[in-house]
């Protein structure tokens, strides 16, 4: 079995969406959806930018498309060759996840087509195809190929003007209408047969048509390339693409894929895993790694991952705390160049988290729940629509969900824990750990009447319980954060006026003395039996089975949070929360307390986020049964290869990539089955294999070294 790619068989136009994620090619700078060559915004084409955002009018702000540099359409003897609309004899898509190739084959009888894409991983503007056409009859061939702006906006239009035009490249100039930010897409084709073309310029772009006879038995070749710039990479974007566009062309298809497939070796080198024993979950594996790694910001230094990556705008594009908690394990000890970028976009944008903080009355920094550029909030008070009112629900992730400040200083820290590298620190790391504290420092509740603080009005993890008080992922993520702020002095003991100027400039060194005083005083968590708490009052909700809380549902895509919520008053929880919590802090907790807290939490866990399984799966490795950890590894691995998920949240669309999931399933297969941790400051392995795997070999980056680690049932090595 090839565990490198997946090929699906068949034409199927009710899986567009799907098919467009799982099929997506990305390299960072964009994502190019898994459509084919003829689809338009009906289908979903979409080519997603990293980090180019947009509002239109009061619409939600999203994520901002690219017109479509790789449309391309056939007509053979007068008859259009376009799916839908005709009924192919045969059909496939593939997908290699080694070198991110896309591939496309369509029977039409007559003619077949066979197409291959790339998103070049070496040179980041860059999308480019080869076509290539066998014809059984001898006729006239027509293949319209161009820059289409008919692509799929979930909240667009985005552009207020489009103007197209062509030298010896097409080129589509458009303006985003709120920051009036220009997208520039060039496009060329090469063949070496003749061919008549002529340039069209259309409602929907500027395509070129080429024209040519065939004989019977005859096979042609086209190559198209395009080139994506916005004004926020260079002044003149239009200029850039059109002139790597041709640069691309003059160096052929051939010799762009080499260069793409070396940089993808170069990546698989530093982090694949290869699992041994069941080709499936090797499958798996190498897909999310594919998934992941496609979408990681390697052309800029202070770029996230969005929730969805770069498969369309579903959750406005933005970088919740998956970035932090999934994705970051993963890049941290395999490419920490990456893990660095993701945590500089949290320095870049302190001020949006600042400013946050300050407009609900709080200092310090209280970070975007759903944050885009800038750190601005692109969460919503109403982030759900009703599927039987149609009104929008008030949701208050924004407002509540104040654990993502904790989240991003606990990766801060163990960025310095991990790699040992305290610049990222001294470049502003250090001052949103402070600032974040200090947020929690406002936040807090004191009771006047007791010793005790806590924090009430809350959402932890588990958001379909909203403003609790006390939920014990939140506290304990503070109390981290805290004690990182604390630790800071330790952190620099050898360069104390570093941190000496800090306080100065923060004025924070009354603050210090409050912190002390808070992490002395803050409840941690309350246990009954044994069985942690997940915020005040939670054992007295209903204790309703999952399947109950599930036959109350009137409708498939009503959203069981929020006020009316099937699950509000019942132990229902939507996703790991006291499990992430144990998760994230192995060492606190012993093997009974996680055995019994696991034994009593997963089955009220309806497991409705893809941020879940991964959860258990570590925790069931850490008690030493991977075996339970097994079905929640191949959920969280599968999740893009097999699509659907959960598709809708109310009436907003959900669907796309999954990269906390991808970053969840390397972290079950190294953190979990491997069991990779540091001590004393080494690597070492305390291996945990389901039955399923035989054999496990991963690098990691360690100490300056690659280092490659390799796991049997009975025995590891790191060299
Ligand atoms: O960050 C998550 C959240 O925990 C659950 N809803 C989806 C978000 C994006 O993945």
């Amino acid at each position: 079995m090839d565990t490198y790619s997946i090929k699906k068989q068949g034409y199927d136009p009710e899986s567009a969406v799907d098919d467009g994620n799982r099929f997506l090619i990305a390299n960072g700078y964009m994502g190019y959806r898994g459509t084919l060559e003829e689809a338009g915004s009906g289908s979903y084409a979409a080519v997603n930018l990293a980090g180019v955002y947009d509002q239109n009018g009061d619409r939600w702000r999203e994520p901002v498309n690219a017109p479509n540099g790789l449309f391309a359409a056939l007509n053979f003897n007068g008859k259009a060759l376009s799916l839908p609309g005709v009924t192919p004899k045969d059909h496939f898509l593939s997908i290699d996840y080694r070198h991110g190739i896309f591939e496309r084959y369509t029977d039409f009888g007559e003619v077949s087509l066979k197409t291959e894409r790339i998103a070049s991983l070496s040179s980041p503007h860059l999308l480019a195809e080869k076509i290539t056409l066998n014809f059984e009859k001898a006729g006239k061939a027509s293949l319209t190929t161009g820059i289409s702006t008919d692509i799929w906006d979930i909240n667009g239009p985005h552009f207020k003007d489009i103007k197209c035009s062509h030298e010896k490249a097409l080129l589509c100039n458009a303006l985003t209408g709120e920051k009036e930010i220009l997208v520039s897409v060039a496009q060329e084709v090469k063949s070496d047969r003749g061919f008549k073309e002529t340039i069209e310029e259309r409602s929907d772009g500027i395509f070129r048509i080429l024209d040519f006879e065939v004989k019977a038995g005859e096979k042609a070749e086209f190559f198209l390339f395009a080139t994506v710039y916005t004004s926020l990479d260079l002044k003149d974007p239009s200029e850039a693409a059109a002139a790597l566009c041709e640069e691309s062309a003059e160096r052929g298809f051939d010799l762009c894929k080499k260069e793409n497939n070396t940089a993808w070796d170069r990546v698989l080198e530093s982090c694949s895993v290869d699992i041994e024993g069941c080709d499936e979950a090797a499958l798996y594996m190498h897909a999310s790694l594919y998934y992941l790694n496609s979408i990681a910001p390697r052309h800029a230094d202070n770029l996230s991952i969005p929730a969805r990556g770069l498969s369309g705008q579903t959750y406005k594009g933005a970088v919740f705390w998956d970035s932090e908690i999934f994705l970051f394990p993963m890049f941290v000890y395999t490419q920490p160049e990456i893990a660095r970028s993701l945590l500089r976009y949290r320095i870049d944008t302190l001020k949006g988290a600042l400013e946050k903080a300050a407009s609900y009355g709080y200092r310090g920094a209280f970070y975007a729940w759903e944050s885009q550029e800038g750190g601005i909030e692109g969460c919503t008070n109403f982030n759900v629509v009703d599927v039987f009112t149609h009104r929008p629900v008030r949701t208050y992730f924004r407002d509540k969900q104040i654990h993502i400040s904790a989240d991003i200083a606990y990766a801060m820290q163990k960025y310095y824990d991990i790699t040992g590298d305290r610049s990222l620190l001294k470049e502003g790391g250090a001052e949103v750990i402070l600032q974040c504290a200090r947020f929690y420092l406002s936040r807090a509740n004191a009771h006047a009447d007791s010793q005790k603080i806590d924090f009430a009005d809350v959402i932890g993890p588990d958001e379909y319980h909203e403003r609790v008080t006390n939920n014990a992922f939140t506290n304990r993520m503070v109390l981290f954060c805290i004690e990182s702020a604390l630790g800071l002095s330790k952190v620099f003991k050898d360069s104390q006026d570093y941190l000496e100027d800090l306080y100065d400039r923060l004025d924070y060194r009354k603050d210090l003395e409050l912190l002390s005083d808070l992490s002395k005083r803050l409840e941690r968590y309350k246990e009954k039996d044994g069985i942690i708490e997940q915020f005040d009052g939670y054992f007295d909700l209903e204790d309703a089975s999952l399947k109950e809380v599930k036959s109350k549902l009137c409708n498939d895509r009503e959203y069981w949070g929020g006020d009316h919520g099937v699950a509000g008053t019942t132990r229902i929880i939507k996703q790991a929360d006291v499990i992430a919590l144990m998760a994230l802090f192995p060492e606190e907790f012993s093997k009974d307390c996680v055995k019994a807290n696991w034994d009593y939490y997963e089955p009220r866990t309806e497991h409705g986020s893809s941020l879940s399984a991964c959860m258990y799966a570590l925790t069931a490795c850490r008690i030493g049964e991977p075996d339970r950890a097994w079905d929640f590894f191949m959920k969280s691995a599968s999740i893009d290869v097999k699509g659907g998920g959960k598709q809708w949240a109310g009436e907003i669309y959900i669907g796309g990539t999954h990269p906390a999931s991808n970053g969840g399933a390397w972290m079950i297969a190294v953190l979990g089955f491997a069991g990779l941790t540091i001590k004393n400051g080494r690597p070492e392995l305390n291996p945990n294999l389901p039955k399923q795997i035989k054999r496990m070999r991963f690098p990691i980056y360690f100490g300056g070294k690659r280092l490659v680690c390799d796991v049997t049932r009975e025995a590891w090595s790191i060299n």
